[in-house]
């Protein structure tokens, strides 16, 4: 299997985490969790470069204290992009740098990806065009619509988690097609979706967890502390 690139999505706001550093740039067990991610993909077999999309302001920030601290070694192999407003804006600022023709996309801050997942998703995507991990949903959900909640079947709902991968091609013609329509997606799927694509969606890691607020980062280190060594 050829090796393809990476994109690597840093560029959030962590708005839901509140606090005054960025949630990629915050420490479980003395490292920051966009260090994490990086780690795992620049030492995948399958990963030949990583693009990191950060925000402009946080770029001096992400060199000195993770890529210099951590990476030197391996600095040529992660090539930072700038992000935009939106996700779906940083993965398309992200597209423009990929040369290999499938392409991964990873959220940054889901530090806990294994590399079984990660060689999986390559896999079904070369295989069918385009694959997404996911977890079956544990919770009940509801959807609210003005005074009236319905309830979903919980045996069809699906949580959807990143890495997703791609033909490239594939997934630039449906970003196309969302910038055109002006669409809101929040995973690449989506965008998929919007053409009639096809993806192969495959069981993850429940514990492939998105850091998105205040108490994941107990969770995060307990989950750091227990898979240590596991894949
Ligand atoms: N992301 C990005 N560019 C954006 C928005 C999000 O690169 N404009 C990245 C985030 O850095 C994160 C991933 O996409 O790694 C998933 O997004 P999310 O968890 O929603 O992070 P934030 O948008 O930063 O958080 P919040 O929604 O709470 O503001
Ligand atoms: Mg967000």
């Amino acid at each position: 299997m050829d090796k393809i690139d990476c994109i690597i999505l840093a560029a959030g706001k962590s708005t839901r985490m509140n606090m005054k550093l960025s949630k990629q740039f915050l420490e479980i067990n003395g490292k920051p969790i966009i260090y994490y991610s990086l780690y795992k993909f620049l030492t995948h077999k399958y990963i030949s470069k990583v693009i990191l999309v950060l925000n402009p302001e946080q770029e001096e920030y992400c060199r000195e204290r993770v890529i210099h601290r951590f990476f030197r070694d391996r600095e040529k192999n992660i090539y930072i992009v700038y992000g935009g407003e939106t996700r779906q804006d940083s993965v398309f600022n992200g597209l423009n740098h990929v040369i290999s023709d499938y392409v991964l996309i990873h959220d940054g801050a889901r530090p806990f990806v294994s590399y079984g997942c990660i060689t999986k998703g390559i896999e079904n995507a070369y295989r069918y065009g385009a694959s997404s991990c996911y977890v079956p949903s544990k919770d009940t959900i509801k959807i609210r619509e003005n005074e009236n909640i319905y309830t979903l079947d919980r045996d069809k709902l699906l949580c959807i988690q990143t890495p997703q991968c791609f033909d490239k091609n594939l997934l630039i013609n449906a970003y196309l097609k969302v910038k055109d329509g002006n669409y809101t997606i929040t995973d690449e799927t989506s965008a998929l979706d919007i053409i009639g694509g096809f993806t192969y969606f495959y069981i993850g890691d429940y514990f492939n967890i998105k850091i998105t607020t205040k108490e994941d980062l107990w969770f995060g280190e307990s989950i750091l502390n227990n898979i240590l060594g596991e894949d």
